[in-house]
Formats: C-alpha cells, structure tokens, sequence
C-alpha cells in the first residue's frame, strides 16, 4: 500500500505535532513522495527546534534537509492562514491530497474561539482542497469524542459509538447514528456555524450536554465538511480521522514518542499527583463508575497508520483511530492504582461520585477539565477490521493497526508526566527540583532511531 504515495504531492497542516510529526515521519521512511507542502506555524527554525525536542537530532535534521519537504509558514488565526493568493495558486496546481491535522486541543476555550481555531480554518481549507484539479483526498483529524454529547442521552454504563455521522433533533432531545439521508445529517449546520459567530451559541450547543466547545466545534465541523463535499459531489474525496485519547507510541517512531501536552492521560495523571485532598469529587451518571469507567487510549503510531492505509485505500466518511473494547483501559481499575503508588502525600485518596454536571465546581479540577473521567465509549471500528481483512499477509506485517496489550506503565510515560507536572509547578511556584525528585523522568528512549533514508532520486522533484 506504500506505493500509492510514490510521487504524491502532500499537504499536511501541523507537521510540527505530535500527530502530524508521526505522519511525516511515517509517509517518508516507507514511501517516496514528489513533494510534502508542511504547513506551520513560526518558522524553519522554530520547526527544527520543535522536532529536535521530539526526535532525536538526526531525525530531526534529515527531516529539516528532505528535499521532497517544502516549509510553508502560516497561521490558521490569519485570514488564509496568511499565505498570499499566489502561494495558495501554487499549492492548488501541485496538491493531490490535503492532510488536516493543525488544531489547539484546548479543553477550556469558549466557542468563539474554537470556531475561529477549528471551524474557520477547516472550511477554509476545504474550499480551497475542492479548487483543487488534482485533488484525490482531503483528511480532516477530528476527535472519537466529537460525539459525546451521547454519554448524557445514554442510559447504559458503556455508550456505544457508530462509525458514522450523528443526526440532532433539539426539539426531543435526540441524537441518533445518521441513515442515508444525507439532507438530514448536514440539515442546519450552516446556520450553526452562523449562530455561534453571531451569538457564540447555537440551540445543539444549548440543549446538547457536549463537555468541552473543542468536542463540539469538531462535531460541527464533520458535518459542515459533509455538507461541502456532498454538494460539490465529491463525497469520495473525503475522510474524517477520529482519534480517541492518543497515547505515547509503543513501537514507532520509538517506543515512547510523544509531546508532553498532546497527550491528555498525562495532564490528568499529573493534576491528580498534585492535588493533596483526601475526596476527589468526580462525575458520573453510571451505575458503578469504580468499576465500569474506562479510557479509550489509542497509540499515536496506529492513528496514523489507520490514516495512512484508509487515505490509501480510497476509504471516504467517518473512521474511528481507536483501541476499541478489545483494548481500552479500566480507569479506576488499572490507571489509578498506578497514579496512587506515585503520589508524594502520606495519605490515601478515595473518588467520591457525585451525580453532578460536568461543569461543576464541586468537582475536582482533573475531572472538570478531564471530564471523561466516570465514562465510557466503546467506539466501533469495524471499517479497520475489514479494510484489515483484505490486506495482504505483507501489508498485515507492515502496519500497525491494532493496540496490542497497551499498558502505559513503561518509562516512556514517566517524561511526559513529569513535563506537566513542572507546567503545573511553575504555576504554582513549587521548584522544579522538588518535582524532579518526587518524581523522577527517567530514561527516554529514542535516541537509536535511524534517520530517514537518503532520496537517492531527488532529481524528480
Ligand atoms: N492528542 C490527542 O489526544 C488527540 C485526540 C483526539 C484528536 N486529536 C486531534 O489530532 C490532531 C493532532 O493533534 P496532536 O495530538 O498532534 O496535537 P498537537 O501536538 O498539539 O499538534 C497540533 C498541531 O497544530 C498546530 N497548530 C495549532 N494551532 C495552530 C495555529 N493557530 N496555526 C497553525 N498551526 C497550529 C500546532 O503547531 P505548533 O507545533 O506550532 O504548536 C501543532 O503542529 C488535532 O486535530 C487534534 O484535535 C488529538
């Protein structure tokens, strides 16, 4: 499946994330692109800086003097990213497949802002992918938890999530997998989009209990783009990635890849080793939280690998980049204990389940910005497994697809926690070196990772 990307020409927003930097990495040691357009923000150096915090230096250097790499820098807060019309021309002439990864993963914005950060630039992007002649494939990376809004509406313990679009009806309070009709799903999105630039509210977001605007300006999102691609008649062209929580690597790039606040289990782990109480107050509606709520992590290397091969295969519509039930984690079962074994304070703590809304301040503040603690989703995926089924027993070797017993205890997850823990600190004005001897990182691996093959025929470029 690798050859599908020899000679493509790429562009691919937020090539400096955690996400996107994995993407890269990914498409050039396997394949041979023509051209990969990076769109960042900042600058080259910023870039190199960035993938030298995240790489080791030779990867991070064969990235920065790849030749099939072209550096653009844009904003997505810059009216067209800030790019000229004619660099916009440039790209639009040459792009067969747009990679959208760029967004803040920021859990406390307001609507507005999510509308300006996730929406604007989204649509934008998209309007230009469809001028594009050439144009095989737009991606856009939302999020599984784009549609949970479902756990408030459920009544079972463990909510299971469709691989598909959902429809909302504000008047009965209902949100359900969306049929064929596509008139139905997009009906109203675009006078959404309107109602939260006019009035940063929309009745779904006010009748919906969506946890964070993020989730919500994402679900808006997916069906804006449904609606775009389906009036132009280009619903082919369309895939929406949909990772759940996306954990450190296991195997690729090297075990442990990961950028300390784009991995969200770790904010959590470190808010809860912080907080000195005896009662953590946390939300649930379930019937036993202790026990039924779990955490859907899914390593960064089979997100992209998911992407890579759908992209490939010409998969269009809605994909889950999950673990899935076969491999998620028990939150209270597995991951707390181990949080619990860490902490610096003498005494015990013990979560308290308050039957509370996710916003109040009665919760503890892991829980009111990580609020899928006391949830849980099982997210389908079964257009992975029968993509999976049809792949050659080589392809099955090559990629990397399914979460094989994740367990994040290793090392790896010890430098992430310990970088949130010193952003906590600081905030705080607790030294860094009582952080660091609470709580010591050590040893990352990675350093051994060999750099990107030589293109040895740069001459088609
Ligand atoms: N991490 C998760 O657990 C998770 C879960 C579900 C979905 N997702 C989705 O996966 C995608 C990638 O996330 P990630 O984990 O790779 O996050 P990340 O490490 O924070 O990367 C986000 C990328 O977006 C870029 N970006 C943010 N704001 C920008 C702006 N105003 N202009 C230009 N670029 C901007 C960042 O640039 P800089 O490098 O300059 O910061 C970075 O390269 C996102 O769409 C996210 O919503 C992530």
């Amino acid at each position: 499946m690798w050859e599908f990307y020899t000679d493509k020409t790429i562009l691919l927003t937020g090539g400096t994330g955690f996400v996107g930097t994995a993407i890269l990495y990914r498409i050039l040691s396997q394949a041979t692109p023509r051209r990969i357009f990076l769109l960042l923000r900042g600058s080259q150096q910023k870039a190199q800086n960035t993938w030298a915090d995240l790489l080791s230096d030779n990867i991070a250097d064969s990235l920065i003097q790849n030749p099939r790499i072209t550096i653009v820098c844009g904003n997505l807060k810059s009216p067209n990213f800030g790019l000229s019309d004619s660099d916009w021309q440039c790209l639009q002439e040459s792009v067969e497949i747009v990679i959208h990864t760029a967004s803040p993963i920021n859990l406390v914005a307001n609507l507005k802002r999510m509308s300006e950060l996730v929406i604007s630039p989204t649509m934008f992007l998209a309007n230009v992918a469809l001028q594009m002649p050439e144009l095989q494939k737009f991606v856009f990376v939302s999020t599984a938890y784009s549609n949970s809004h479902l756990w408030p509406l459920g009544k079972e313990d463990d909510v299971f999530v469709k691989e598909s679009f959902y429809t909302f009806d504000t008047d009965r309070g209902l949100s359900e997998p969306a049929n064929e009709s596509l008139e139905n799903t997009t009906k109203g999105a675009k006078e959404e989009w309107e109602s939260i630039r006019k009035y940063q509210t929309t009745d779904i977001w006010e009748t919906f209990d969506f946890p964070w605007a993020y989730g919500y300006a994402k679900n808006l999102t997916e069906r804006l783009l449904l609606e775009q691609f389906w009036r132009r008649n280009a619903l082919e062209k369309f895939l929406i990635v949909k990772p759940s929580i996306i954990a450190p690597a296991q195997s690729c790039p090297f075990p442990g890849y990961a950028r300390a606040n784009s991995v969200p289990a770790a904010g959590f782990t470190a808010a809860i080793l912080m907080s000195p109480g005896r009662h953590f107050n946390f939300a649930s509606r379930g019937s036993d939280p202790l026990n039924n709520s779990t955490l859907d992590e899914v390593p960064v290397e089979i997100v992209v690998d998911r992407l890579l091969v759908h992209l490939a295969r010409g998969t269009s519509g809605v994909v889950h980049t999950v673990s899935g039930k076969r491999e998620r984690l028990s939150l209270f079962g597995f991951i707390w204990p181990m949080i619990m074994k860490e902490r610096p304070f003498p005494w015990k703590i013990k979560p308290v389940w308050k039957s509370l809304d996710w916003n109040s301040t009665d919760l503890h503040l892991a829980n009111r910005i990580f609020k899928l603690a006391g949830t849980s989703f099982d997210f389908e995926d079964t257009k992975t497994e029968r993509l999976y089924a049809n792949l050659s027993q080589r392809e099955k070797s090559d990629l990397i697809l399914f979460t094989n017993e994740h367990k994040p205890t290793g090392e790896e997850r010890r430098g992430i926690v310990q970088d949130m823990l010193l952003v906590f600190g600081k905030k705080q004005h607790i030294p860094s070196f009582i952080i660091k001897s609470f709580f010591p990182a050590g040893e990352m691996p990675g350093a051994e990772v060999p750099p990107l093959p030589n293109s040895k025929d740069n001459e088609k470029l």
